[in-house]
């Protein structure tokens, strides 16, 4: 059997950070003995470039009949004078609305060496273990009318029972194989969308007795956030909130380079990203942290290929290799891009000899 992989490494970072993921990728399937076929396409401002659009439709069927799709970043300077469905970042949303991926869960662990780092106290952030899972498809990035002239614009927020009951249930379904509490944020005091929202939630919680539910306002959970995070369990809330919430939840581990992401639909291949931009500022400089999308391989592991035990290896790679001090400019370090992914790869072998030695 094989397992195929459409990687899109994008602009800026993006190439960098893929290049390190897809090394690591790579290093899994030769141990494991699987038969990985990876082929590279276009996105976002390279897309532009090239074919005139951010999203070619070989790029759309490619991803369409791959096993999982690896995303780098999209996005820079030179596109921002862009507009609309010509952007970067249309490519990406065209992407994420052409794979159906309604549910993005960005785990949001950090690693005890790291505690240090952030810029918050150690003690707020040891033993954090939290989960956003943001719906992904719908609400202000796809509602329509959008429209905007030179004195007016108009952006728009849709949601149907449908789209909140899907990704209710992933997040329900996720609580209640962690600590069993789902916090679920909106802005129910204000938004129409936010009250269908909070409804739908709560009858979803009647399939899942063991799961304990809570509602919250994003303004006041975005400094619960950072102030206790350790009480929170899994999060479920709207595509822009989850968009901005994820990155505060950067701080809680260190560095944004550090956040993997998965976007899963209702079957067909799953999407895989870390949850950071193209980074210009550092671009082409091997000074990216590639972490974020090296658990991001993790994750594909786990919810792809079906293969939690190779995602654990991944992810325990990462911690040894944090352990050891290779760790990248952000977090205080000196470890290039590409010697990171070596770093990982080296670690991934050494676990591997380990594994194979208590196992003989
Ligand atoms: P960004 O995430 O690119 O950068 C925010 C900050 O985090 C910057 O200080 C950057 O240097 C740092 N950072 C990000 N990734 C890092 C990494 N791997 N290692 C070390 N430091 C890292 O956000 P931005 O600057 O607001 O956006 C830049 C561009 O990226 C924009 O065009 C935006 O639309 C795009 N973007 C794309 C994606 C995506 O493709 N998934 C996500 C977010 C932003
Ligand atoms: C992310 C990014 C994207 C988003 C942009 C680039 C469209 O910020 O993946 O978090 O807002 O979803
Ligand atoms: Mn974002």
């Amino acid at each position: 059997m094989t397992f195929a992989v459409v990687a899109l490494p994008g602009d800026g970072v993006g190439v960098e950070v893929t290049a390190a993921a897809v090394a690591v990728l790579r290093a899994v399937a030769g141990t494991a003995g699987i038969d990985l076929v990876t082929e590279e396409r276009l996105i976002g401002g390279r897309a532009i470039e090239e074919t005139g659009g951010p999203l070619p439709d070989d790029t759309l069927s490619a991803c369409r009949t791959a096993d999982a799709v690896l995303l780098g970043a999209v996005g820079g300077p030179r596109w921002d004078h862009l507009s609309g469905g010509q952007r970067c970042e249309a490519g990406l949303l065209g992407l994420r609305a052409g794979l159906g991926v309604f549910a993005n869960l960005r785990p949001v662990r950090p690693h005890p060496r790291l505690v240090g780092l952030t810029a918050l106290r150690p003690g707020a952030v040891a033993g954090v273990d939290l989960v956003v899972v943001r719906e992904l498809t719908g609400g202000a990035y796809f509602a329509r009318p959008k429209r905007r002239d030179a004195l007016r614009a108009v952006d728009t927020i849709v949601y149907t029972r449908d789209e909140v009951e899907r990704v209710a249930r992933v997040a329900f379904s996720l609580a209640s194989q962690r600590r069993g509490r789902l916090t679920s944020v909106d802005k129910a005091n204000v938004l129409a969308t936010s009250e269908l929202w909070r409804e739908t939630v709560s009858s979803i919680a009647l399939e899942f007795p063991a799961v304990t539910l809570e509602h919250a306002l994003v303004d006041s959970f975005a400094m619960r956030l950072v102030q206790r995070p350790r009480d929170i369990d899994v999060v479920v809330t709207e595509n822009l909130f989850g968009d901005i919430l994820s990155d505060e939840a950067g701080v809680l581990v260190g560095s944004l380079g550090l956040l993997p992401s998965a976007s899963l639909g209702a079957g067909g291949p799953g999407l895989y990203e870390p949850v950071h931009g193209s980074a210009p500022e550092i671009a082409g400089m091997d000074c990216a942290n590639p972490y974020g999308a090296i658990l991001s391989v993790a994750l594909m592991l786990r919810h792809s290929l079906q293969r939690p035990d190779l995602g654990a290896a991944v992810e325990a790679a990462v911690d040894a290799c944090i352990d050891d001090g290779v760790l990248t400019a952000d977090l205080g370090g000196t470890t290039g891009t590409a010697a990171v992914g070596e770093a990982v790869v080296a670690a991934l072998a050494a676990g591997a000899r380990v594994t194979a030695e208590v196992g003989s």
